[in-house]
């Protein structure tokens, strides 16, 4: 167990030194892999697994279909760390657990961070099954994991969160899509605490605040990654309307359902995505 004294900053650095030990490779980019993604990284090249347990500090999420590894590894030859599987506020982590993995891949050397997740789609330009990269968010889980005694090694006090979302990683995403032979969507995304899916009236409530789709996740880990200087790209696969929009209720399976349908896009936008932008 870490000393009470040990600053995070510190609590990080040892989880690192620790992890050098046992990986060679130093990732450029940090992947955060939502519903249905997961099997991503066992694509990974050279590819190192360590479960979340063996990690110190590192929460262990009980949500089915959520395997708990930090995957190293190399796609198309750019050294990336995975996370497979995340946990999220719903299951009553605190925003310190839910950011605790971005922020290890940033201290374990990684400058980008590309975060994915499953949402429900607001905004009539978005469809079942559509990619969205995300141009923007808004935070409305009423927590932020940046609260509490700021520690100065992983970042400043008031983090500008102007450009939350990189803007060459966007174009970068969406010509890279261009070219495999289909269209991304871009939005904005409210993330919310959950666990229940929104309420008709609330999606009503978040197109009128300029929201395009909902989820359950990411806001909180971009902030930490921004905080720690970290270019964001985040994608949503639309998984379902959002509540009241369609004549259906929402179920966690259509979300399961959609997003595997929808894995193999989304798997190879990535990889692109990651040649491209690591060979920058
Ligand atoms: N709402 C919230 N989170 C979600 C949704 C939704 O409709 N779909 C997938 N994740």
């Amino acid at each position: 167990m870490p000393a009470k004294s040990q600053s995070l900053g510190e609590r990080l650095d040892l989880v690192r030194v620790k992890l050098r030990s046992e990986v060679r490779i130093t990732p450029k980019i940090a992947l955060v892999l939502g519903s249905g993604l997961g099997g991503f990284a066992d694509t990974l090249e050279e590819s190192v697994a360590i479960p979340y347990e063996e990690i110190d500090g590192m929460p262990v999420s009980g949500v089915e279909g959520h395997a708990g590894n930090l995957v190293f590894g190399r796609v198309g030859g750019v050294p990336v760390v995975a996370m497979q599987g995340r946990v999220h506020l719903y299951e009553g982590f605190g925003p310190d657990e839910v950011v605790f993995g971005t922020r290890l891949m940033i201290r374990m050397g990684a400058r980008s961070l590309i975060i994915t997740n499953a949402a429900g789609g607001i905004a009539d330009h978005l469809d079942v099954g559509d990619l969205m990269v995300l141009s923007d968010h808004i935070n409305l889980t009423g927590r932020n994991c940046l609260v509490g005694p700021n520690d100065k090694t992983l970042g400043p006090r008031f983090p500008d969160m102007t450009e939350a979302y990189d803007g060459g990683l966007r174009d970068l995403a969406k010509v890279t899509a261009e070219r495999l032979g289909f269209e991304t969507k871009s939005g904005v995304y409210a993330g919310l605490l959950g666990p229940t899916y929104e309420t008709p009236a609330e999606i009503r409530m978040l197109r009128t605040l300029g929201a395009d789709a909902v989820g359950m996740s990411t806001v909180l880990e971009v902030i930490a990654a921004r905080h720690a200087g970290a270019r964001c790209l985040g994608i949503s696969c639309v998984t379902n309307k959002a509540a009241g929009l369609s004549p259906d209720k929402l179920d966690h399976s259509e979300v399961q359902d959609t997003a595997n349908r929808v894995q193999s896009r989304f798997t190879s936008l990535l990889r692109a995505v990651i040649g491209e932008a690591g060979a920058a």
